[in-house]
């Protein structure tokens, strides 16, 4: 196997590396256990069901859902938005065509709601502040006699900010609409209870958990109230005739074993990565003091770093360090266009500020060691390049 031990890799916001645990839960479903799950006359396909069924029931339990079947595997977080989004809009425009979100959710959010406009929806994008935390006040106050669903992120995938999802669920409630949470940053990393956040649809993904890509799920709330959404795919109806084609049972495997492993290990790995992180951004500002932290200092992601460093291109930083860590300038997504961030620019910074930005993601293995190895590294390339 190829290991690549350097640069070190802090980029754990745009995707993870699977843990070894997963990768051998995995394996037997890609050769001995290969059946397809809808295949329920004979043995091979029996066996694949078995295990899509034990992982169903395994991230249920976990997210807190009253129902297994609540969970429908999808291809990742961009295909459970798109199909929560625009689910929601075909089955219920006839009550009404108004959405709700913020203007920091992620681009499958976003360009799926521009989207919709094409189909008759009016968006209202709500500001965040300069933490970039929505207010339930102006959640509230957004809502008209048309509006049939809220979309709000759980965390930001740029900045960590983590919003106050059971009190805009709550807000959703009151008012019988229909709450969507994109949780693909937050789940298994926070302990999160759907009931209890007050959510009806979530989405989430396999290779932001450690586990692996193009695997990831939608929940959708089936107790009251039952939430209803029209499919987006066409075929053998599989997931309840949600999403059809054939499951991708090693994904699958995966993603539960990435989320019951994270979920059961998050309350170690949160506590050493929020002291990890307040040191990296303490030593940086001791010795840079116009280095400023963004997102919300305490309501965040604790492996989230986001920092803007005045007079240093954040791509001459990545440039300089390239050989020895890998991080981001922004959003992952965005970096091929060179297109300031959207998520920097609604907390209020200016496109000088958002191109000396940096994010970096720690990993849940990240040590004493290597934390000061990002330390000396990034305090040498600042001071070179300042
Ligand atoms: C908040 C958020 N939502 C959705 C996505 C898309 O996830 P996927 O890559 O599984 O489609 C991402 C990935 O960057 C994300 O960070």
């Amino acid at each position: 196997m190829i290991k690549m031990n350097k640069p070190l890799y802090l980029d754990n916001h745009s995707t993870t590396p699977v843990d070894e645990r997963v990768l051998s839960k995995m394996m037997p479903y890609f050769t001995e256990i290969h059946g397809n799950p809808s295949s329920i006359d004979h043995i091979h396909g029996n066996s694949a069901l078995k295990a899509v069924k034990e992982a169903r029931n395994e991230i249920s339990k976990i997210l807190g859902c009253k129902r297994e079947h609540e969970i429908i595997f999808t291809a990742g977080a961009t295909e459970s938005n798109n199909l929560a989004l625009i689910g929601v809009y075909r089955k219920h425009k006839s009550k009404g065509n108004h959405i709700i979100s913020t203007q920091i959710e992620h681009a499958s959010v976003l360009h799926t709601l521009e989207y919709l406009k094409s189909e008759g929806a009016e968006i209202t994008l709500l500001p965040v502040d300069n933490y970039g935390r929505v207010s339930v006040d102006d959640v509230q106050n957004a809502i008209t006699d048309k509006t049939i669903l809220i979309s709000v992120m759980y965390a930001n995938n740029e900045i960590g900010t983590i919003q106050p999802i059971k009190e805009i669920g709550e807000v959703a409630k009151n008012n019988d609409i229909i709450f969507h949470c994109d949780a693909a940053q937050a789940v298994g990393y926070e302990d999160i209870d759907v009931y209890k956040l007050n959510i009806d649809l979530m989405s989430f993904s396999g290779h932001k958990i450690y586990g692996p890509k193009g695997i990831g799920g939608l929940f959708i709330r089936s107790f009251m109230p039952i939430v209803r959404i029209n499919p987006i795919m066409h075929g053998g109806d599989q997931e309840r005739g949600f999403r059809s084609g054939t499951l991708n049972v090693p994904g699958i495997v995966g993603l539960a074993e990435a989320l019951k492993l994270l979920s059961q290990e998050s309350k170690g790995i949160n506590k050493k990565n929020n002291e990890f992180s307040q040191k990296i951004v303490e030593v940086l500002q001791d010795r840079f003091p116009h280095i400023k932290l963004n997102g919300d200092p305490v309501n965040r992601l604790s492996h989230n770093i986001n920092i803007t460093i005045p007079g240093v291109e954040s791509k001459a930083l990545m440039l300089k360090l390239k050989d020895k860590l890998s991080f981001s300038a922004g959003s992952a997504c965005s970096t091929i266009k060179v297109k300031p961030s959207h998520v920097l620019q609604a907390i209020g910074l200016n496109d000088d500020d958002i191109f000396q930005t940096i994010r970096i993601g720690l990993s849940k293995s990240i040590g004493k060691e290597e934390l000061d190895i990002v330390i000396e590294n990034l305090l040498d390339a600042i001071a070179h390049l300042s």
